[in-house]
């Protein structure tokens, strides 16, 4: 038996616009998108280009659009979709560079704009204090952590598509882990309160229906938005 995978075509500055190409591969009931795609690469058009590493959800450089859904190639099953086809796209919102690959270079710099490390004051290198957690104060951020910039809850959001300047899903998640953190000494109130951070989010939630590590980037939008308003009648107030 075989699937036919649909998959987007693009190399922009050669071609007019993005086209569909059809394969037929194997379906098996092991593979995943992503061994659909590199049987495509090693056995049927090796000029086919995308992105992948780890193979196991980790690296978070699988993220496309399969069937309309941002979803982790790797972690797909072929045999989720019957009969076929399975059409394969770039994820949405992101300049593409060629067939499935897009620029992540504006995350990239969103993601550095919120400080995404333990920011402290005070202390000089090298360190050599240990800082203990309890497992409540880990428990705090852990959810947060999970984050694999895999960027599929930015696809899904429909304020960044719309609007690109949007700080956006993940980079906000990141920066609640790291305001969560007992450990943490930073403020990110001037980035994060901002009509393009969080009071951009309209709470739609596809973000986190996307999100392959449950990380809740619309639960950590909502939760700064509650900071950003008690600040503003507690100055003091920081988290
Ligand atoms: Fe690493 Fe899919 S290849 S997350």
């Amino acid at each position: 038996r075989t699937i036919l995978l649909e998959v987007a075509r693009y190399r922009p500055g050669e071609d007019d616009k993005p086209v569909f190409q059809e394969y037929d591969v194997p379906l098996m009931p092991d593979w995943a998108v992503l061994d659909g795609l590199n049987y495509i690469k090693d056995q049927l058009d090796g000029s086919l280009s995308f992105r992948w590493s780890c193979r196991m959800g980790v690296c978070g450089s699988c993220g496309m659009n399969v069937n309309g859904e941002p979803r982790l190639t790797c972690g797909t099953f072929l045999t989720e979709y019957g009969e076929g086809p399975v059409r394969i796209e770039p994820l949405k919102g992101f300049p593409v560079i060629r067939d499935l690959v897009v620029d992540i270079d504006d995350f990239l710099a969103k993601l550095s704009s919120v400080r995404p490390w333990l920011v402290r004051e005070g202390e000089e290198l090298p360190l050599t204090t240990e800082y203990a957690q309890t497992p409540a104060q880990l428990e705090a951020y852990k959810q947060y952590s999970m984050c694999i910039n895999c960027l599929l809850c930015y696809s899904a959001c429909p304020v960044y598509v719309l609007d690109p300047d949007f700080l956006g899903p993940a980079a906000i998640a990141l920066a609640q882990r790291y305001n969560l953190d007992s450990r943490d000494m930073g403020d990110r109130f001037d980035v994060l309160n901002l009509d393009d951070s969080v009071w951009g989010c309209v709470f739609v939630g596809d973000c986190t229906r996307v999100c392959p590590k449950h990380v809740d980037p619309a639960e950590a939008i909502q939760r700064y938005k509650v900071t950003a308003a008690l600040r503003s009648v507690l100055p003091w107030s920081r988290r």
